[in-house]
């Protein structure tokens, strides 16, 4: 895999296509091969660029991942690569609380954003207090039963085995302490409605009708703050990009078709 280095770090990436730049951002605790199908589906509309974010495959050094400091990241690893034009941003679940952030600090820098099984919310308390018996479930006993039980919750019941498998692998292979730090970080992210209601580029949010983590509500009211298109995805959980990647790939195709995009 191909990588850049920019702010003193690392990035990973996977790259697909020509024209103008769409970059893919992951969730927790995943990588950019997660959008694997997306980035061959896309690939004769835009160069797309699939982002390994900060302590994903390089070294775990920061204590608190903030989605700010991924949002940074993701402004100089463009910068690094040349990029300069305004770019459509996808997210998922985290990569969209990043994208959120991105385009709050970096308002220039959007064209469109795809926001994929995410909430613009913050975390209650209830959610904050569950990060906390997360991270200390990681330290004490690792990754494998952790693994195992946010496999079953993403997935969406008709999951396949190897579905299932390419799942586990990536939470399996994320650094322990890169999902400790991912934790605190997400705990302590905004709620970003507004930003997202005052964004003056194309919105489009797509939610599997089984996601658990981030529900069919939390995308309804994004699509609504946002004034986005709402695409709701049959037989997919919080993983639609890998449980059904032709659905989602055709509703970012059909935003980037239809959608009146910023030059
Ligand atoms: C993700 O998929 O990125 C996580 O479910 C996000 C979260 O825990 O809030």
């Amino acid at each position: 895999m191909p990588y850049l280095e920019a702010n003193e770090s690392e990035f990973h990436y996977l790259e697909t296509g020509d024209g103008p730049v769409a970059l893919f951002v992951h969730g927790f605790p995943f990588d950019a091969t997660m959008w694997s199908e997306q980035l061959d589906g896309l690939a004769a509309l835009r160069r797309c660029l699939a982002i390994d974010l900060r302590d994903r495959s390089g070294r775990s050094l920061q204590p608190v991942l903030t989605m700010e400091d991924h949002a940074a990241d993701l402004e100089a690893f463009l910068d690094k690569g040349s990029v300069a034009a305004a770019i459509d941003v996808v997210g998922l679940s985290m990569g969209g609380y990043v994208a959120l952030a991105f385009a709050e600090l970096y308002p220039d820098r959007i064209r469109s954003i795809a926001l994929i099984d995410t909430k613009s919310t913050a975390d209650s308390e209830e959610a904050m207090a569950g990060r906390d018996v997360t991270a200390a479930r990681l330290v004490r006993e690792g990754r494998a039963g952790f693994a195992t039980d946010l496999t079953d919750l993403l997935l969406a019941a008709e999951a396949s085995p190897w579905i299932r498998a390419r799942v586990r692998t990536m939470i399996e292979s994320t650094p322990t302490e890169t999902m400790v730090a991912a934790l605190e970080g997400m705990k302590q992210r905004p709620d970003r409605t507004t930003v997202l209601a005052a964004l003056p580029v194309p919105v489009t949010v797509i939610v599997g009708e089984e996601d658990r983590l981030a529900p069919l509500e939390e995308a309804q009211y994004m699509a609504k703050s946002g004034r986005g298109a709402l695409t709701v995805i049959p037989g997919a959980g919080h993983m639609s990009p890998i449980e059904q990647p032709n659905a989602v790939t055709a509703a970012l195709r059909t935003q980037w078709l239809t959608g009146s995009l910023r030059a």
